[in-house]
């Protein structure tokens, strides 16, 4: 089995889990306390939930993976040439998953430069461990150091002297945080950067409501499963007793927000417990709880993100449709 290195190398197992659980027990309390209840998008990444957004990115109504991964089949040569402008590269990925876009990336860098050093950091080690089997059994010269944990801790332990470091972050994970958040991450991430380093990012684009919603709604109902699979999550390992049968997935296009909101609809009133936290949580019916905001951008939104962030916008490569956008920018 592919090895890992950890964030928390240096705590036990037992050790580790338990953090885990107080973190997401916090996030639980917090959410399901407040009033519209909400839970935080990252608690859909256990590993079903993992493999079911692998599945949601080859549904036929999302269009944002092939769609960014169609950008990148025509670009990458040309988007790696411009992120290194003659220098060598070291590639970076935040939240990678499996990785499955980046070797289009990562085979152009090598073709460029002959080899290259990839570091995915994500919080799903079970992702990781993939991205590294399959990326090392199909690119020979492509080297791949796995970090399990958050963006910027991740980041921070990245030593790649003599380089430049050029950080994806691509799939629009960008949308799935409010936008004074995104900023903050960005700003963040700039932190542990050097001036001349690039960051490559892809945003979801503006379209017509139809297709936001199919996008996000999908006839075999994989979203719905990937939803609903937090609810399994808190019950798993909070103890909590939620019917997760008497929830419903809703997808809701919020035009004023310009965002695609998640949410799980209580078909009836019913109040759950929560042993571990204390608590017991009513619902009425046809309550919810907002699970995701998946924001979409325009050009003009992009560009005041990465400018407070500290990133001044190099190029940009669209589809032919103006669906999807990837933005490089470089650290100033
Ligand atoms: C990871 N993220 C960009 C996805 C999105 O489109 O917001 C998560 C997702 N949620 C439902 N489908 C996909």
């Amino acid at each position: 089995m592919a090895s890992v290195e950890t964030s928390l190398f240096d705590l036990s197992p037992a050790t580790q889990a338990t953090q885990r659980n107080t973190v997401l027990g916090s996030e639980v309390l917090a959410g399901l306390t407040h009033d519209p209840k909400t839970l935080s998008p990252w608690l859909f990444y256990d590993e079903r939930g993992s493999a079911l957004f692998e599945q949601i990115t080859d549904l036929p109504e999302y269009y944002v993976t092939r769609t960014e991964r169609s950008i990148f089949a025509q670009h990458a040569p040309e988007i790696v040439a411009r992120a290194a402008s003659g220098e060598r590269l070291a590639v970076i990925e935040l939240g990678a998953g499996t990785a499955s876009k980046t070797g289009l990336l990562l085979s152009a860098t090598a073709a460029q430069q002959g080899s290259v050093e990839y570091y995915p950091i994500d919080v799903s080690e079970s992702a990781l461990v993939e991205a590294k089997r399959h990326l090392e059994r199909t690119l020979a010269d492509v080297h791949v150091h796995t970090r399990v944990g958050d963006y910027t801790d991740g980041l921070g332990r990245i030593d790649a002297p003599g380089m430049r470091r050029l950080v994806l972050y691509i799939g629009s994970s960008i949308g799935n945080f409010e936008p004074a958040d995104a900023t903050t991450l960005l700003r963040a991430v700039r932190a542990e950067l050097s001036p001349g380093d690039q960051l490559l990012l892809g945003a979801d684009q503006h379209k017509a409501e139809p297709l936001l919603l199919a996008a996000y709604n999908d006839a075999q109902g994989i979203t719905a499963a990937f939803n609903s699979n937090v609810l399994h999550r808190i019950n798993r390992e909070l103890g909590a007793n939620f019917d997760v049968d008497a929830f419903r997935h809703e997808a809701r296009w919020n035009a004023p927000k310009s965002r695609i909101e998640m949410h799980l609809c209580s078909t009836r009133a019913q109040t759950v417990q929560i042993p571990s936290l204390g608590i017991s949580v009513h619902f009425a019916a046809g309550e919810t709880i907002h699970t995701e905001s998946s924001y979409k951008f325009t050009d003009q939104q992009v560009l005041s993100i990465l400018h407070e962030a500290g990133f001044a916008l190099r190029q940009e490569w669209k589809d032919a449709q103006g669906w999807f956008g990837v933005y490089l920018a470089e650290a100033i």
